[in-house]
C-alpha cells in the first residue's frame, strides 16, 4: 500500500522517479509526488504533488525540475482525504526535508500537538508531516543521527525514505513493517518499496529489515540499527524476467486482470510442477520443513488470510479436511490476533498471502510465533516479510500480480493447498488410490482452466446483464459456498455493485426477503451430494421472480428452472471450486468493464495491504 521510490546516481531522478511511480502505481493511486536535490549543498529542494494519478503529476511537473537525486510516491489515503497537500512528499518548516512514508505513525495526533504548542504550523492532516518537522528540528549532525532520533518519537509502521538540502549526496531510508528494498546499479543506488520498481534497473537487491535504517550514495549503501550501529546487509542477485512486470507486447489485454486471468493455466502448471509423486500417489513439498512424524503429530489445520486470501483459506480447509481427514478451519487474519487466540502445539498454522506483506497476516504470524506455535506459509511473492517469518512453505509461482483484484495468485492458492492436503493425507488415511486420483486431476486442471476461460465472450455478455443490478446475491453450499464469497467479492470489488455471498441452505432464514426481479442471484450448483437441494434452492428463488445465473456442472439437471446456464468442465469433486471460481472473475471483469471502470485500480482500494 502507497508507493515509494529514490534514486541517487548520475542520470536526471525525476523521470526515472516517474516511471517507477507508474510501476508501483497499482500499490496506491489517490495522488502522487516527488522532490529532487541537486548536487550541491547550495541547491535547494523542489517538490512537486498533486492528487491524481502520475499521469496528472507528469502533465504538472515545472520544467526546471532538475537533480540527481530524489525520491518519490504514490499514495493510498490513510490521514486526510486525497489532495494536493496531503500528497506526499511532506517538507519540514525551512523546506530542506522531504519524507515519503508508507504506513501508519500512531502517536500522530500527540505529535502534532506538541508540534503545533512549539510554534510550528502544519500544513497537511497527515501523519507524515510530523516526521519531515522532527527530523528537521533535530541538531544530530548527521542526516541519519536526526532520521534516527525522530523515529526514536515515533510509535506505528513505516517504510521512509528522507532526502535533505544540507546533505545532497545521500538518500536516508527506514523500515519499520513497510517493506523496502534497495536496488544497486552501476554507480547509482534506487530505492522501491516494491521489486516492480527495481527491474527494470537492476536485479541485484537487499531487503531492508524492520528497524533498520540505510544510506544510500552513488556509490553504495551502508544498513544501520535505529541506534546507529552497523547492520551489515548483503546485496543479492533476484531471479526474475523484468517483461512479467509488463503488459505483453502484443495488445492482446488492455488491463493486467485481464492478463493475469488469461495466464492461469500456465500459472498453475508452475505451482504444480516437480511437486507431484505420482508413483506414491502423493505431494513433495520439501519447504514444509516437516518429517512424517511431525505432520502425523498435527491434530488441527488454522488457516489465515485476509479478504480474497481468507476466502481461499476457506477452500484449503475444506481440502484438508476432506483429504487427510484433520479438523481445519479458516480465519480472518486481521481479526485473529486480537482475540487472544490459544495457540495450540499440535495445530498447524498457515498463512496464506499473494504479497506476503498483508500486515494483517504479518502480524498473525508473529502472534502464533511469539506464542511458540508453529506457521508455515503460502505465499507468492519470494522473500516478503511473511515468507521470512515463517517456519516452512509452499511459494505460490504465480509470477508477479499488478491488478489489485487478485486472480491468478488466488488460483494458486488452492492448488498449493491441494498439494498440502495430498500430502498431509497420505501420511495419514489417504490411500495411494485416491491419491493418484486426485493426481490424476490436478494434472488435468490446468487445460480445464484453459477451456472455461474460453467461454469468456458468453460469460461477457451474461456480466453485461449482471451490470445492470444495483444488488446481487453470490450462493453455494459447503465448498461451493467459498466460491460464492470470492465471486460476490471480485464482483463488488471491480464493479462497485452491492453482491452479498450467502451459504444457499441460509436463503430462506432471511435474505430470501430480498429477492426480486431487480436482485440476480449467481448460484453455484455443482456436480455432488448436495445439487438436489441446491436445485430445490434455485426453484424457491424462481418461484420470487428473482433472475438466476447458475455456474454448474454439463451433467447437472436443473429442471424446470429458468436461468443463464454456465457449464464448467468436472474435476474431482474436491477440487472443483477452482474451476467454479473461474467464470465467477470473468463475470466481475466483463461488469466492471461494461460500465467503463479502472478495472485495474479500482476505487478506494489498493495492492498489498500494509496498514491494519
Ligand atoms: C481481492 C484482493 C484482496 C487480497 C487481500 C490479501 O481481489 O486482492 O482481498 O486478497 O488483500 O492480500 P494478500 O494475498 O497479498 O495477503
Amino acid at each position: 500500500m502507497c508507493g515509494i521510490v529514490g534514486y541517487i546516481g548520475t542520470q536526471q531522478a525525476a523521470p526515472l522517479l516517474l516511471e517507477g511511480l507508474t510501476r508501483l502505481e497499482h500499490r496506491g493511486y489517490d495522488s502522487a509526488g516527488l522532490a529532487v536535490l541537486g548536487a550541491t549543498s547550495s541547491s535547494s529542494l523542489k517538490v512537486a504533488k498533486k492528487a491524481g494519478r502520475v499521469r496528472d503529476l507528469q502533465g504538472d511537473l515545472p520544467k526546471r525540475f532538475a537533480g540527481k537525486v530524489g525520491i518519490g510516491h504514490t499514495r493510498w489515503a490513510t490521514h486526510g482525504p486525497a489532495n494536493d497537500v496531503n500528497a506526499h512528499p511532506h517538507v519540514d518548516a525551512k523546506g530542506d526535508v522531504a519524507v515519503v512514508h508508507n504506513g501508519i505513525i500512531d502517536n500522530a495526533s500527540t505529535l502534532r500537538q506538541q508540534l503545533t504548542a512549539d510554534g510550528v504550523t502544519l500544513a497537511s492532516d497527515t501523519d507524515t508531516e510530523v516526521l519531515a518537522h522532527l527530523i528537521g528540528r533535530s541538531s544530530a549532525e548527521t542526516l541519519e543521527g536526526r532520521v534516527a532520533e525522530a523515529l526514536a518519537q515515533v510509535d506505528g509502521t513505516y517504510g521512509l525514505a528522507v532526502v535533505h538540502a544540507d546533505f545532497p549526496d545521500r538518500i536516508v531510508v527506514a523500515r519499520n513493517g513497510s517493506p523496502l528494498i534497495i536496488g544497486v546499479g552501476e554507480k547509482e543506488m534506487l530505492v522501491a518499496s516494491d521489486l516492480a520498481a527495481l527491474v527494470r534497473h537492476t536485479t541485484t537487491v537487499a531487503h531492508l529489515e524492520d528497524g533498520e535504517l540505510a544510506t544510500l550514495t552513488a556509490s553504495g549503501f551502508t544498513t544501520y540499527r535505529t541506534d546507529l550501529t552497523r547492520a551489515p546487509r548483503e546485496a543479492t542477485e533476484v531471479d526474475v524476467d523484468p517483461s512479467a512486470y509488463e503488459l505483453s507486447g502484443e495488445g492482446e489485454h488492455e488491463s493486467f486482470m485481464h492478463q493475469e486471468m488469461r495466464e492461469q493455466p500456465a500459472a498453475a502448471e508452475r505451482v504444480l510442477r516437480g511437486r507431484l509423486d505420482e508413483r506414491f500417489g502423493t505431494a513433495h513439498l520439501g519447504g514444509l520443513n516437516m518429517d512424517a512424524r511431525e505432520t502425523r503429530a498435527i491434530r488441527r489445520v488454522k488457516i489465515l488470510g485476509c479478504g480474497s486470501a481468507y476466502y481461499v483459506g476457506q477452500m484449503g480447509a475444506s481440502l484438508i479436511e476432506e483429504l487427510a481427514r484433520i479438523p481445519a478451519d479458516a480465519e480472518a487474519a486481521s481479526e485473529f490476533r486480537y482475540r487472544d487466540p490459544v495457540i495450540e502445539a499440535d495445530t498447524l498454522y498457515v498463512a496464506v498471502s499473494q504479497s506476503g506483506e498483508t500486515i494483517d497476516t504479518l502480524l498473525a504470524v508473529q502472534e502464533i510465533r511469539r506464542k511458540g506455535g508453529r506457521v508455515i506459509g503460502l505465499v507468492n511473492v519470494v522473500g516478503s516479510a511473511i515468507a521470512r517469518e515463517v517456519d516452512g512453505g509452499i511459494y505460490l509461482h504465480s509470477g508477479p500480480e499488478v491488478a489489485v483484484a487478485s486472480t491468478k495468485a488466488l488460483t494458486n492458492m488452492f492448488l498449493g493447498f491441494s498439494l498440502l492436503a495430498l500430502q498431509l493425507g497420505r501420511v495419514r488415511d489417504l490411500s495411494i488410490a485416491d491419491g493418484k486420483r486426485l493426481i490424476g486431476a490436478l494434472t488435468t486442471l490446468p487445460e480445464q482452466m484453459g477451456e472455461v476461460l474460453e467461454q469468456e465472450d458468453a460469460l461477457a455478455e451474461v456480466a453485461r446483464t449482471l451490470a445492470e443490478a444495483e444488488s446481487l446475491f453470490f450462493v453455494g453450499r459447503v465448498r461451493g459456498f467459498p466460491v460464492a464469497r470470492e465471486g460476490a467479492q471480485k464482483f463488488k470489488e471491480i464493479s462497485y455493485r452491492h453482491a452479498e455471498a450467502y451459504q444457499t441452505s441460509e436463503l430462506k432464514h432471511g435474505p430470501l426477503a430480498l429477492i426480486s426481479p431487480d436482485v440476480p442471484t449467481v448460484a453455484i450448483v455443482p456436480a455432488d451430494e448436495l445439487t438436489d437441494r441446491n436445485v430445490g434452492a434455485l426453484h424457491e428463488i424462481a418461484a420470487r421472480g428473482g433472475p438466476l445465473v447458475v455456474v454448474t456442472h454439463a451433467d447437472v439437471d436443473l429442471g424446470e428452472v429458468v436461468c443463464t446456464r454456465i457449464d464448467v468442465p468436472r474435476s474431482e469433486r474436491e477440487l472443483d471450486p477452482i474451476l467454479l471460481t473461474i467464470p465467477l472473475q470473468l463475470l466481475a471483469y466483463h461488469a466492471a468493464l461494461h460500465l467503463g471502470h479502472d478495472i485495474d485500480k479500482p476505487r478506494n482500494l489498493a495492492k498489498s495491504v500494509t496498514v491494519e
